[in-house]
């Protein structure tokens, strides 16, 4: 194919606003016969992955729409399956052959490093908004990745058959949001079909060719690898756009970031599925398999061996923000939790994982996440598909210690130091913050306003998208606030008090001071290295008395009084004290009942078992789960 016969593009949407059914709709059109083969039964061809297919993420699963838009768009995430929505499609205009190659890109920014590398293999996006439904803050921080970089803009107002659809006030509200002409909005249904001819006509027409390689005249091979997937069969699978060059099996190929040498066993393109061609030329996307051991390394540039060429620009290695600690049930099963943890980390190599021993959960593993989105995600793939019964301790931003002359980052509380302790010269304790975006009708203003405040918000800037008058006009929130006030139930509190209205989204900001203490919980005066936390101190009071309450509840009562306490270095915030019990389980059964009697002592031996040990306290396994499980 010629490469001005070529058009890369994606899709930016927010989930339901009918992606899928678009993506589908496009191949659909133009792939007549072929496609009607690959499909197995009623599932869209292109919504291939496990957990989609599962939650019946393309379908009716409405009831739980905020599980539905953490799942959706990680398509790339899943082993087995190369981009959900990566494929190639041909299409006839005005006597002419194009290729169309759609990239499939995550719909969320915790993946902006995902986001930009996708955009970067693309020189248009088709920016899609449910008529019914306005614009969403995710959509909007896609849509800001796609600008930076420079893409066409392709506006499209979807689900114009609805009768709830107001594509003028949504055409308006595109045009407050992104700066489009209204002129230049499609209005289409995917569903039915309508307009979707034009949607290619505009791919075509708006969106230009890959035409640098062409222009410069090079034919030194360069890949641009953007994407991968692993296969238990033929390893890793790479996704690469060819930005100069052909590539073709048997070539050698090396990596620029890992300098390995490879041998090119196999290639093609998504046709939606994988079908292999003899070549990749320049312009084209397709997948490429060589000898790959270990994971590719994404956002690398390959060039033929004994050639050179510019490496593709840097993306922004990635950084993680969410850290959890994660243990097995049953201690015995650390070897099988600490390999499916590996073997998943194959295809998502942005989770980062070190070794974590602690007294009370033993060996497990500390993971670090893009965010919170990504972290679930993990945990039910890890949940799904390794059947692991795990635990997962509730999350923790990484801080900044500012000493006199160093900064030290801080992901686990335990390693947090007393900054009340003057010996240890803490200066400065910084904590992440992110600007944190809000779409929501006007009348829940009020509420989104409280929330914010309640999670430490900064100032907070709004301006309306529409100006329909109504009261579900639709407002921007933006606020910097602390990333640790989102990691843990904000998504739900927000679903909840905007009555599944508000949309909400965030983006990196750095780190601010912040007067932050390490709170430890002393169990009969022994501190319990997984319960510390960190906690600002204006919330010191309130935190303290919660959790002392919490393992009040939990931790059974021993044959001594147990004083349970919230301490910020020497200072107690809150106690609660444990009454002492009777030791002798076989005190209330008179004599002679020999048989019972020892039933209860076995009973007791086998609930010793499970016990950890706290000083002289003896804790149950599951009191610590309660307490530490995230969920
Ligand atoms: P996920 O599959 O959840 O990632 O969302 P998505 O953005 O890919 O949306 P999807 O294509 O699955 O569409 C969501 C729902 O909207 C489905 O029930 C579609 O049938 C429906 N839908 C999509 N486009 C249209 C349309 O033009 N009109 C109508 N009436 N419904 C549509």
């Amino acid at each position: 194919f010629p490469s001005d016969a070529i058009r890369n593009f994606s899709i930016i949407a927010h989930i339901d606003h009918g992606k899928s059914t678009l993506a589908d709709r496009l191949v659909e059109g133009f792939l007549t016969g072929t496609i009607a083969k690959l499909r197995k039964g009623e599932q869209q061809t292109l919504d291939k992955l496990k957990v989609e297919r599962e939650r019946g993420i393309t379908g009716q699963y409405s009831s739980n729409s905020l599980f539905k838009s953490k799942y959706a768009s990680f398509g790339y995430l899943f082993e087995g399956t190369l981009k959900a929505q990566t494929a190639s499609m041909f299409h006839s205009y005005m006597n002419k052959c194009y290729m169309l190659n759609l990239i499939d890109t995550p719909g969320h920014v915790d993946f902006s490093w995902e986001v930009a590398r996708s955009l970067a293999a693309c020189q248009g996006a088709l920016l899609l908004v449910d008529a019914t439904q306005g614009v969403q803050a995710q959509t909007l921080s896609v849509f800001h990745v796609a600008k930076e970089k420079g893409l066409v803009i392709v506006p499209i107002l979807n689900k114009i058959d609805l009768p709830a659809a107001q594509p003028e006030l949504m055409a308006a509200q595109m045009q407050s949001t992104f700066g489009v002409n209204p002129s230049d909005i499609l209005h289409i249904s995917a569903k039915t079909g309508k307009g979707v001819e034009k949607v290619l006509e505009a791919i075509i027409r708006r969106i230009p060719p890959p035409v640098s390689a062409l222009a410069r005249n090079d034919k030194r091979l360069k890949a641009f690898l953007f994407d991968s997937s692993y296969d238990k069969y033929r390893g890793v699978i790479s996704l690469v756009s060819i930005q100069s060059g052909v590539m073709q099996r048997g070539d050698r190929i090396q990596s620029i970031a890992t300098s390995k040498r490879y041998e090119v066993t196999d290639l093609g393109v998504m046709y939606p599925e994988e079908v292999p061609t003899i070549s990749l030329r320049e312009g084209q996307v397709g997948w490429m398999v060589c000898s790959m051991k270990d994971s590719a390394h994404v956002g690398d540039t390959l060039h033929r061996v004994g050639e050179t060429v510019e490496p593709m620009p840097g993306f922004k290695p990635t950084k993680a923000m969410v850290y959890a600690g994660i243990f097995p049930v049953d201690s015995n099963d650390f070897v099988k939790l600490e390999e499916s943890i590996k073997r998943l980390t194959l295809t998502d190599r942005s989770v980062t994982v070190s070794r974590e021993s602690s007294t009370a959960l033993g060996q497990g593993c500390r993971l670090g996440f893009l965010g919170t989105l990504h972290m679930d995600v993990f945990r039910q793939r890890l949940e799904d598909e390794y059947n692991a019964n795990v635990i997962i301790t509730a999350p923790t931003v990484p801080y900044k210690v500012v000493y006199g002359d160093r900064e030290v980052y801080v992901s686990n509380p335990t390693n947090f130091p007393d900054v009340t302790d003057t010996s240890n010269k803490v200066k400065e304790v910084q904590e992440p913050v992110v600007k944190a975006s809000i779409i929501v009708p006007e009348e829940f203003l009020g509420e989104m306003m409280d929330l914010l405040f309640a999670h430490r918000a900064g100032e907070t800037d709004y301006r309306y998208l529409d100006d329909s008058g109504a009261s579900s006009s639709r407002i921007l929130l933006t606020s910097v606030m602390p990333l640790s006030e989102i990691v843990t139930d904000f998504f739900d509190k927000l679903k909840s008090r905007s009555s599944g209205f508000a949309s909400f989204d965030y983006e990196d900001a750095g780190y601010k001071a912040s007067n932050l203490a390490k709170m430890v919980f002393l169990i009969n005066n022994k501190p319990v290295d997984a319960l510390a936390l960190i906690v600002h101190r204006s919330t010191e009071h309130a935190v303290g008395r919660a959790w002392v309450k919490k393992l009040h509840r939990v931790i059974p009562r021993q044959l001594f009084e147990v004083p349970i306490q919230a301490a910020i270095g020497k200072k107690i915030v809150a106690r609660e004290t444990l009454s002492a019990m009777r030791a002798d389980v076989t005190a209330g059964l008179y004599g002679g009942h020999h048989e019972r009697k020892l039933k209860h002592l076995e009973n007791q031996k086998e609930s010793k078992r499970r016990m950890k040990k706290i000083g002289s306290v003896d804790l149950p396994q599951e009191a610590f789960f309660d307490i530490l499980s995230s969920k």
